[in-house]
């Protein structure tokens, strides 16, 4: 059964085919990255503009990549919130005149249950376990029982995870998206060179990270001479200690024996090796989707669309994008 998924929460407009909500016929990401890059940040109605001339490229290429039809298609799945409103709005009334015209069966996900299963993509964790997603709008925690079945166990207070990473390289000079440039120049930091707090570190499975962005601010203020390397890498250090340690603690109070990991965030180099490293020392199971598969995709939402869809779970027309949608 393949499921047609797409995805323009945010700044990248993504369109995938996925058959039985496990293997990736073909998956396209078409990234505005360079669009953004000069504001530090996304620019929210310049994201949705753009949504507007790729969507259809994009789906096309899906399509021709897999080398299927439309009456090959079983449904379409579609991201309708959490998100960028605008952004959100372009994906979800495309699917809508799509399923009507074509006469497709249309399903709707909240793209942070596409990013749990982005894992069912490459492996076959079994339930329930904990679910660890850190992206550039979202850190939470989830118990995860069953499909559909979720319970949020800690989430951020303020800023995301991956949004304090885009922040802190905007106040180094680099470009946006931040997360992958202070991976890459952290390597050459000394991660104890700066003693960054960690915020709520042994106080629940809540998350705070705009102390920690405002810490380097005024660290950078104030100091006569700036490494930058050291900067990155002990911020960072900081990040990973309060997501491994948390992620550890929400299966240990759980009694549960595995965490997956989800969400751009979950692509940092040192955050893969800490968990790894700290779970099998507790005897936990890790699963880390593929670096691909981290970052905002539609594959990930063609697998959860098929769960829905196959248990009858699907949307009608009255479907409209939501910002703010919880899990
Ligand atoms: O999941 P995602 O693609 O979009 C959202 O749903 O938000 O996550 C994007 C976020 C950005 O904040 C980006 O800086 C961060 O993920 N990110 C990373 C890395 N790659 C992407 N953060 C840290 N290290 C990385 N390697
Ligand atoms: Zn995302």
């Amino acid at each position: 059964m393949l499921i047609l998924g797409i995805d323009t929460s945010c700044d990248d407009t993504a369109a995938a085919v996925v058959e039985d909500g496990n293997k990736i016929i073909s998956n396209i990401v078409s990234s505005q990255d360079e669009i953004h890059k000069k504001y530090g940040g996304i620019v929210p109605e310049l994201a949705s503009r753009r949504h507007t001339e790729l969507i259809i490229p994009v789906v096309n290429e899906a399509m021709q990549r897999a080398g299927v039809d439309f009456p090959d298609i079983s449904a379409i799945s579609v991201s309708y919130g959490p998100g960028l409103i605008g952004s959100l709005l372009v994906g979800v009334c495309f699917s809508k005149a799509l399923s009507f015209v074509r006469n497709i069966p249309l399903v709707a996900v909240n793209h942070l249950e596409g990013h749990i299963f982005s894992i069912f993509l490459e492996a076959k964790p079994e339930f329930p376990f904990i679910a660890l997603v850190v992206s550039g709008g979202h850190t939470s925690i989830y118990r995860v029982n069953g499909f559909g079945d979720y319970s949020e166990l800690g989430r951020t207070r303020d800023d995301a995870a991956g949004e304090a990473f885009d922040k802190v390289a905007k106040l180094l000079g680099f470009g946006y998206p931040g997360g992958p440039v202070i991976d890459a120049i952290a390597l050459k930091g000394n991660r104890k060179a700066v003693n960054f707090p960690k915020s709520l570190l042994r106080e629940g499975l809540d998350f705070s990270f705009s102390g920690l962005k405002t810490a380097v601010m005024n660290h950078i203020r104030t100091s006569d001479e700036i490494k930058k390397e050291d900067i990155a890498a002990s911020f960072q250090d900081s990040v990973v200690e309060i997501l491994t340690i948390k992620a550890l603690e929400a299966a240990q109070a759980n009694g549960i024996k595995r965490i997956i990991l989800s969400g751009g965030v979950s692509a940092n180099s040192a955050l893969r090796a800490s968990i790894k490293e700290k779970a099998a020392e507790a005897g936990l199971e890790v699963y880390l989707p593929s670096v691909r598969l981290c970052t905002d995709n539609a594959a990930m939402i063609a697998s959860a669309g098929y769960h829905h869809f196959i248990n009858g779970r699907m949307a009608d027309y009255t479907l409209n994008p939501k910002a703010y949608l919880p899990l």
